[in-house]
């Protein structure tokens, strides 16, 4: 091995590349904060958070996150842990912004699932989590807020098991609860651990402890130990069992409990996480599996993002790097198109400064400036062109009509809709005849339409209005005795085509949709479709 690839070896040996899911509340923000000053990348926790109510960490930018409080666009956050290269994606908690979500955890090879320990299993932890396991990402789970009186323990551990189908295997264990959560036990380094408390915007480390620390008789109570010993006694005899390789084959999670607001139990999950996430994995392309320490570069678009800062007036295609080694200036071919691409304005990203990247390696995730050539799924490979597994693009589910307020401006909306469309913001129809000039847009959350009627006004200086349309379902079609003109009903079921001239219908019911089904059986009626490339039916 020479001496370029043992680097490449040890770089991306280094590299844990990883999302939080969870539902809104359950601490997110919170956590990634911690993170970030845990890993020394921020000096004082609290220090992005907007004063008096508006909550948003370092990751947030557009201004609509800041108004609403909630994380929209997805983002990626660098830093180091315990001589670890971390790169966190940031997901939208949000449920309206799913695809999103998905697209992003295309790109990571490990989650954080974060669960409230007073509210237990969520709605979109449920679905985040299910992503997870459709794409084979292996899960931590970290019950944050314990020093809030939630459900027991065992409790919790059922309802993740039950709810998600997924067993649990205590990497800790909490010592008390509620007010008096002391500590926890650390099950892999069989410690068990004190937290002295201190300044919730401080790194604070735990220390090991006996069972017979008076202080910690004090803090937790004399019952939440006894409590805690009988408890880990009957997970010694009656859990499941550590097992790393079910772990990483997404079988098994192991369970962090802890409180990412006052720190008790924080050193320990991160510690351990850094440990457990495992580097890059190899990936399957159109030409076999590709192993990250493969010397050629390699990577696919999973986001596009334009106008991500006002006064830069651009559009950065994230790129989430497979094999090899990035170096800026390098030349690469755009699979897609076939024609070579000179990657020399790459940027990473912490909060709103941008810093050039002159360097990286598989696992890691580059910006680049993209004069509007790349689209969400697209690989960029140096050696023998491959594809990586697409990102599909799902069938929405809610439908308007675009107005717009002053007619002088369908040059702008048109430029705003191609733009934001091609970020994957939302999706785009028009009438198969051409009979009505204004677009159809079609979105998997209702927020999308608010997003994109602020960003087009903003971003673009256009204002327009939503009609509602009465559909609730999408199907792409494909067959060769395809007779659109059949498919028509006039208010309830519509034929259009997609910005890549693909036919779809849109139905008002599922009833509808399923009797077009039955009486057009040559037809192939598809749900999800990979942007680029043809269709073909979701997995
Ligand atoms: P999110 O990004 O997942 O939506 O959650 P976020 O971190 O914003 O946390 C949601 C609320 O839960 C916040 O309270 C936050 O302080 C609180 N929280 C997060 N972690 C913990 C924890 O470990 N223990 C307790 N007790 N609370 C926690 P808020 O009142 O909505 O906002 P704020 O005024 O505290 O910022």
């Amino acid at each position: 091995m020479d001496e370029q690839h043992k680097r490449l070896c040890a770089e991306v040996a280094n590299r844990r590349t990883f999302a939080i899911i969870s539902h809104p509340d359950a601490g997110k923000t919170t956590l990634t904060e911690k993170l970030l000053l845990y890993g020394g990348a921020l000096h004082l926790a609290g220090s992005v958070r907007a004063k008096g109510g508006g909550r948003h960490t370092a990751s947030d930018w557009m201004e609509i996150e800041k108004q609403r409080g909630i994380s929209v666009s997805s983002s990626v956050l660098q830093f180091d842990y315990a001589g670890r290269r971390m790169n966190l994606l940031d997901t939208p908690g949000h449920n309206d912004f799913s695809e999103d979500t998905y697209r992003t955890l295309s790109a990571a090879d490990t989650a954080i699932m974060l669960i409230d320990c007073v509210k237990g299993v969520e709605p979109q932890t449920i679905k985040l989590f299910q992503v997870c396991r459709m794409r084979g990402i292996p899960i931590v789970t970290f019950v944050n807020k314990m020093d809030r009186d939630g459900k027991e323990p065992f409790e919790l551990l059922d309802e993740i098991e039950r709810v998600l189908g997924i067993p649990c295997s205590p990497a800790n264990w909490p010592i008390g609860a509620g007010a008096g959560f002391d500590g926890v036990y650390d099950r892999l380094a069989s410690a068990l651990l004190r937290f002295d408390g201190g300044s919730r915007s401080e790194r604070v480390a735990m220390h090991a402890v006996d069972w017979d620390d008076p202080d910690l008789r004090e803090a937790a109570g004399a019952k939440a130990l006894a409590k805690a010993r009988e408890e880990l006694e009957l997970l010694a005899t009656a859990g499941n069992a550590w097992d790393r390789e079910r772990f990483l084959a997404g079988e098994l999670t192991p369970v962090f409990f802890g409180s990412a607001m006052t720190n008790c139990g924080l050193h320990p999950l991160l510690e351990h996480f850094v440990e457990l996430a495992p580097p890059p994995r190899a990936r399957p392309t159109s030409a076999g599996t590709l192993a990250p320490d493969d010397a050629a570069f390699s990577g696919f678009v999973f986001k596009i993002q334009a106008n991500m800062d006002p006064q830069h007036r651009d559009r950065i295609a994230f790129v989430r790097i497979c094999s090899g080694h990035f170096v800026r200036g390098m030349n690469v071919k755009h699979v897609r198109t076939g024609t070579p691409l000179s990657l020399s304005r790459s940027v990473q990203f912490m909060a709103q400064e941008r810093t050039v990247v002159d360097e990286a390696y598989s696992g890691d995730i580059v910006g680049l400036w993209d004069p509007g050539v790349l689209r969400i799924g697209d690989s960029l490979c140096e050696g023998a062109p491959v594809e990586f597994e697409g990102i599909p693009r799902f069938s929405p589910e809610h439908f308007v009509r675009v107005r717009l307020d002053d007619p002088m401006k369908r040059k702008q909306l048109k430029k705003g809709l191609d733009q934001l469309s091609e970020e994957g913001a939302v999706q785009l129809f028009f009438d198969r005849r051409r009979l009505e000039r204004d677009p159809i847009l079609g979105a998997v959350g209702v927020l999308q339409f608010e997003v994109i009627e602020h960003r087009l006004r903003n971003e673009y200086g256009v204002r327009v209005r939503f009609d509602r349309l009465p559909y609730r379902f999408a199907r792409w079609l494909e067959g060769p005795d395809l007779d659109q003109d059949k498919l028509e009903l006039p208010g309830r079921q519509s034929c259009v085509t997609d910005v890549e001239g693909r036919p779809l219908v849109l139905f008002e019911t599922e009833w509808l949709m399923r009797r077009a089904e039955e009486e057009n059986r040559s037809v192939r009626f598809i749900s999800a479709v990979q942007p680029g490339r043809s269709s073909r039916s979701a997995a």
